[in-house]
């Protein structure tokens, strides 16, 4: 009972906030009204400077840190734009043009003591602009978007930054994972192997809602600055009947269906399997020549990436689990690799990782996604 009124008092404070904002910033109800972009901000992932810490400083990175500082930090993301703009998306280089080195990136503030995350300065200008809209320069995913509004800004960090791969090529010659961003990605239908991605796959929701990403995560959203996009913002365009799960369930049983594909193929050939590069997940170390009798493999409990290597995790018929990464698994200790680069299932867990990494479930690009999905299921069979 206490807790109804209570429940009352703050809608009707909520009601009257509403009506004050409404009246002081003379905005129509249509839109909703903004937060505090820094306290919403505070609770993103944008914040989170442990992140930019472990992958964007030279302490944990080395030079490195010219790489993952473009897009895990505030002052790594400032020092490549212009390099960006300028044509140039690969990794972070001094005024003159050459290669980063520690002290470089450590005059750039990428150390432990004084990184920052993704920040309000990384998104916007000191004019408050968004340092990047409409257009995007070649992005480290090798593709360009064109006319897709303020969702220029987000796709320059969210997409899968490993090159363009081939999509009809029979060796891609490496054992790379889309990074976890894949969303650029699959939103403009690009770097898929066994559909033809150089045709116009991109989604509606990319060309023609106006900002893309911003639209459906900050303009409609509820949720400001967070940037989390509602379950529900389907109806803004939709209207009320079009469901969230309309699309995320037939892609989820797709998901589903090629995982399962790819772990035949892995049992197929299990028997042959006798030592591997084992990871641990916990110590983040490697135990080289760690044997693993492949008959006692039951399931690939999980396809990821390991440091950006596709990986499997198996499952053992004893219940224990063993990590490792595709290419880092033989018959005996230096002798044959059980899946040479041109096996077709590795151009498979990377089309898994990349619906799977969008996140989206197939929101972002619903057709592009299935399509991808079902070109893997029949490259498989
Ligand atoms: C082109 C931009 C870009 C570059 C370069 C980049 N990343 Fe990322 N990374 C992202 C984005 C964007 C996300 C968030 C994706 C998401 O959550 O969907 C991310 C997420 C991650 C995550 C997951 C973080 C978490 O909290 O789950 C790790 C780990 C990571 N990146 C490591 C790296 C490393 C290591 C490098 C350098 C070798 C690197 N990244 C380079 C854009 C980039
Ligand atoms: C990941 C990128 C990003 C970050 C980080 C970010 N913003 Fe924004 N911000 C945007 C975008 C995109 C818009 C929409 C711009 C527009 O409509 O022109 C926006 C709009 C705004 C607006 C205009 C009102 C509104 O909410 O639409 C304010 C004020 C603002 N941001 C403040 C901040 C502050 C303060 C921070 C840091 C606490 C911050 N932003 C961090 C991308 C970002
Ligand atoms: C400077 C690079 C950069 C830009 C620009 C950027 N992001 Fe991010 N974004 C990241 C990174 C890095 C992460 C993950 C951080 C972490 O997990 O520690 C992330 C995380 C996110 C997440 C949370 C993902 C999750 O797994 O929960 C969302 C949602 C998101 N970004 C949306 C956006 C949108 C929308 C825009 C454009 C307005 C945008 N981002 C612009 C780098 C960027
Ligand atoms: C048509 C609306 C729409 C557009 C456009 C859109 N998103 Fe999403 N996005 C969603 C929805 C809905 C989800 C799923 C949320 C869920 O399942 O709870 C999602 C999921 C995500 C996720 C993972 C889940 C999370 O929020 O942590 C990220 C990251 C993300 N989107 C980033 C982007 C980026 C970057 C772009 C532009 C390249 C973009 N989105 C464009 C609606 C959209
Ligand atoms: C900002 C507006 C907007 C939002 C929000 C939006 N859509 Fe769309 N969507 C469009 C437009 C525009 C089209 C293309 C015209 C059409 O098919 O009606 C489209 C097309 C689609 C299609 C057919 C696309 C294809 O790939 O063949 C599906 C399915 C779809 N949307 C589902 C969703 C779902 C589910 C959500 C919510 C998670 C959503 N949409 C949110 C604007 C939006």
């Amino acid at each position: 009972m206490r807790q109804r009124t209570y429940m009352k008092l703050l809608a009707v404070c909520g009601t009257v906030f509403f009506f004050l904002i409404v009246l002081t910033t003379g905005r129509s109800s249509a839109v909703a009204p903004q937060g505090n972009p820094a306290a919403e901000w505070q609770r993103s992932k944008h914040a989170n400077r442990e992140t930019a810490i472990a992958e964007a400083t030279v302490e944990r990175r080395g030079t490195l840190a010219a790489h993952c500082g473009r897009c895990h930090s505030e002052q790594g993301f400032i020092a490549w734009v212009p390099q960006l703009l300028a044509g140039d998306y690969g990794l972070i280089k001094k005024p003159d043009g050459s290669a980063a080195d520690v002290a470089y990136l450590q005059s750039l503030g990428l150390t432990v003591d004084r990184v920052r995350p993704i920040t309000c300065r990384a998104c916007h200008g000191d004019d408050f602009e968004l340092r990047i809209r409409d257009n995007t320069p070649m992005l480290p995913a090798g593709f360009e978007a064109w006319a897709v509004g303020k969702g220029a800004l987000c796709m320059t960090c969210h997409n899968t930054r490993n090159g363009r791969i081939q999509w009809d090529t029979t060796d891609p010659g490496r054992y790379t994972a889309p990074h976890v961003s894949a969303q650029a990605d699959v939103i403009l239908g690009k770097n898929s192997f066994f559909l033809n991605d150089t045709v116009n796959g991109a989604s509606p929701h990319a060309i023609f809602t106006s900002d893309s990403c911003v639209t459906c995560h900050l303009t409609l959203g509820k949720n400001g600055h967070t940037f989390q996009a509602s379950e529900t913002v389907c109806a803004n365009c939709h209207g009320p009947s079009m469901r969230i799960d309309f699309v995320q369930k037939p892609i989820e049983t797709l998901l589903e269906q090629v995982k399962a594909a790819i772990e035949r193929r892995v049992l197929a050939v299990r028997d042959q399997i006798g030592v591997v590069r084992k990871w641990d997940p916990a110590t983040d170390q490697y135990t080289e020549n760690f044997p693993l009798d492949g008959k006692q493999i039951t399931k690939v409990a999980e396809i990821l990436s390991i440091h950006g290597q596709i990986s499997f995790r198996f499952t053992l018929a004893d219940g224990t689990e063993v990590y490792a990464r595709a290419g880092e698994i033989w018959d005996q200790p230096n002798g044959r690799r059980i899946f040479a680069t041109s096996d077709p299932i590795l151009r498979a867990c990377w089309n898994y990782l990349l619906i799977k990494y969008d996140g989206s479930l197939g929101v972002h690009n619903p057709s592009f996604a299935r399509d991808v999905l079902t070109a893997t299921l029949k490259a498989l069979r």
